[in-house]
């Protein structure tokens, strides 16, 4: 790959942006063999979970207690109860929030507390609005001693569990009043920069890895842990200086979409330090809003995340430069101008040095 230059905050060009929006349908929508008597895939909540979700799951995880272990400590599990989220839902408490991050609960009020807590749970994925079947994957030799399964919790195998139409619902959509006017402006768009990204693989090839838990079960892992140690492996940056000319180059590596992903307000920074000079660079997206006669748009006015391709930066120095690449979860938006909030819920420094 030939290393991309890209020009930094605001100039990212609208062709750019139309050109994302352009391709936003693909890869989402292959047609899916129909299974008959099939639980649907995984999505938000429009209603309150039918059977009694908690006691459901409590029997899930009575007998898979390794991968039970695992998801009490995803983010899945702490879809509601997360700090950032409460503090994000208090600005803003709509159905629609609930209805993602407590999934097993009516999205139109509060949630009990026992629904809250159980976030998006084993029921939320393998049985769909808590309805008949369990949703599993279709193997060669089908798994034994199978039990727990009968009637209304039956096996239901399905292919289309093993690929990215298992997380698709909850991991793509758009802004609410956009969805309301026919025409989604992505808030999250994860499953089509993985489409775009030309890195193959499924969401579970990289976020749910197969591993042997202490009582030995292989299994994939319901982690879905994105921690510090998997966000520095993403990113390679490489430096160079010929005379006065700093380049500074990044590139993510085994990274299935851009990065960061998710999350509208996620971003990285790169910092250029020059003695008492600083430079910030987001690579975020930002939205604006535009008037025209048919009122007021949103729209993406710029996405410099890192893709596929590398990109670099140039700084004219002859002194040291100092450089520093930090991925950041602000509490607001980064806006087009490339002002960037200053309330952040969390930033970890991925790499820094002096060239
Ligand atoms: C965010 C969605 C999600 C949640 C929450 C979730 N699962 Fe899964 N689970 C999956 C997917 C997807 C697979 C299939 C992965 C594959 O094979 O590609 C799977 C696989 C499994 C398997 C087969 C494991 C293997 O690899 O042999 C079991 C058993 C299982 N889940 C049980 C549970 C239980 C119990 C819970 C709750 C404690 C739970 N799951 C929560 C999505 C989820
Ligand atoms: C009485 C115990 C029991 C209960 C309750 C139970 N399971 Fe299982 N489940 C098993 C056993 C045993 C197997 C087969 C061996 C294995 O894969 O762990 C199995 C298999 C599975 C599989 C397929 C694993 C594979 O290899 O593809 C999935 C998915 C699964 N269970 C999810 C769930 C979910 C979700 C719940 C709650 C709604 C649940 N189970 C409740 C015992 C139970
Ligand atoms: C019912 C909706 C739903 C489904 C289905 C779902 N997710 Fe999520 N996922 C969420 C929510 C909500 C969060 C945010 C949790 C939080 O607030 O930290 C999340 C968070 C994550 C994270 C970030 C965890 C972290 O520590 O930052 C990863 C990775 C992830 N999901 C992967 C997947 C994959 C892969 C699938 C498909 C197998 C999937 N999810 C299916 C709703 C869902
Ligand atoms: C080739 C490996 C790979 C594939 C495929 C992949 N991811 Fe990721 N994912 C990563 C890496 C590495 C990170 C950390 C860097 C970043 O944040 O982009 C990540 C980060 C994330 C995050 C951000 C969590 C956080 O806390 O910042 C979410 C959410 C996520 N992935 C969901 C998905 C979903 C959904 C799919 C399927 C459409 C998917 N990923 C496919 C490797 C992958
Ligand atoms: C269709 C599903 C869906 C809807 C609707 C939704 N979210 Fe999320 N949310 C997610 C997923 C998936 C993630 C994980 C991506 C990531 O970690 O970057 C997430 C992550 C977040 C995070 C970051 C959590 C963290 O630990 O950093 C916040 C904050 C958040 N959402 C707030 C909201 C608010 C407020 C609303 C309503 C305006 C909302 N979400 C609506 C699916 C949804």
């Amino acid at each position: 790959m030939t290393a991309a230059r890209r020009r930094p905050f605001p100039f990212a060009t609208p062709a750019a942006f139309v050109a994302l929006l352009g391709t936003a349908s693909v890869g989402v929508s292959m047609p899916a063999r129909p299974v008959e008597n099939a639980p649907p895939m995984p999505e938000p909540a429009t209603t309150a979970s039918p059977r009694d979700p908690v006691t459901r799951n409590g029997t899930c995880e009575g007998c898979h207690s390794e991968i039970a272990a695992e998801w009490g400590t995803s983010g899945h599990k702490n879809a509601f109860a997360d700090r950032d989220f409460r503090a994000s839902l208090a600005r803003e408490p709509l159905p629609f929030c609930r209805g993602c991050h407590a999934p097993e609960a009516d999205p139109n009020q509060d949630p009990p507390a026992d629904r809250a807590a159980l976030g998006v749970g084993c029921v939320t994925c393998h049985s769909p609005h808590n309805g008949p079947g369990v949703l599993a994957v279709p193997h060669t030799t089908p798994p034994t001693g199978v039990n727990g399964h009968r009637a209304n919790d039956a096996l239901v195998s399905n292919a289309d569990f093993a690929s990215e139409k298992a997380c698709a619902r909850c991991h793509e959509f758009g802004f609410p009043d956009s969805i309301r006017r026919g025409k989604p402006l992505l808030m999250q768009s994860t499953i089509t920069e993985g489409a775009n990204s030309g890195i193959g693989g499924t969401c579970n090839d990289c976020h749910m890895p197969k591993v042997e838990g202490p009582g030995g079960t292989p299994h994939r892992s319901h982690r879905f842990s994105v921690d510090e140690t998997m966000l520095k492996g993403a990113l390679d940056v490489a430096t160079t200086r010929t005379g006065e000319h700093v380049t500074v180059t990044l590139t993510s590596r085994g990274v299935g979409h851009a990065f960061p992903t998710g999350d509208l307000f996620r971003r990285l920074v790169l910092t250029l330090k020059i003695g008492e000079k600083t430079r910030k660079i987001p690579l975020a997206r930002a939205w604006e809003d535009r008037t025209s006669a048919n009122g007021s748009l949103r729209v993406l006015a710029a996405d410099t995340r890192l893709q596929a391709a590398p990109v670099t930066f140039t700084e004219e120095s002859p002194r040291p430069v100092e450089w520093q690449v930090t991925y950041e979860r602000a509490a607001s938006r980064t806006d087009s101008h490339g002002r960037i909030p200053v309330a952040l819920f969390g930033s970890t420094v991925l790499a820094r040095g002096v060239r």
